[in-house]
């Protein structure tokens, strides 16, 4: 049994309002919750950046059926690696919609995520993007 996370970057075709976000995390819980997925998903600037983790396979399967969906393009594997233990155990999928607010209350972060996420610079720093969805991270 071999744990890995997997996160990437991608960018929705069109501007999500709360109710098409709903649906899409009301999907990730149901489906995520049948092959123990967990994660957390965030949304900014019309950019997601997502951390999906649990048995490689599963993780797998699930990372391929969203690189199919056409609600968003662009998909950036930002990393793909083994972990010690899940970061999100409870959650099938948390979310968070970031805005100006939260860039601006973070600083630090701000360069990687006010205009939606910045997939060249987060890959440039490892480790960024763990810290990134920690950081905002809220359970469902
Ligand atoms: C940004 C984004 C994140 C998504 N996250 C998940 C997820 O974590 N798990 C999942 O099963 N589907 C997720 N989906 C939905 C899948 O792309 C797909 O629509 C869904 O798995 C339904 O598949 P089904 O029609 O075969 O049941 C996500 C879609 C988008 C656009």
């Amino acid at each position: 049994m071999a744990l890995i996370h997997l996160i990437y970057v991608s960018t929705a075709r069109e501007e999500f309002d709360t109710p098409e976000l709903d649906r899409i995390l009301d999907t990730a819980v149901r489906r995520n919750g049948q092959r123990r997925v967990t994660g957390m998903l965030l949304y900014a600037g019309g950019t997601f950046m997502q951390v999906l983790e649990g048995e490689a396979a599963d993780v797998d399967e699930t990372y391929a059926r969203i690189c199919q969906d056409h609600r968003h393009t662009g998909i950036i594997l930002i990393e793909r690696e083994p972990i010690a233990a899940r970061s999100f155990e409870t959650w099938s999928m948390g979310f968070r919609r970031l805005g100006a607010a939260e860039a601006g209350a973070s600083p630090g972060y701000a360069p990687f995520f006010a205009h939606g996420f910045d997939a060249a610079a987060i890959g440039a720093k490892p480790g960024l993007a763990l810290e990134l969805l920690m950081g905002f991270r809220c359970g469902r």
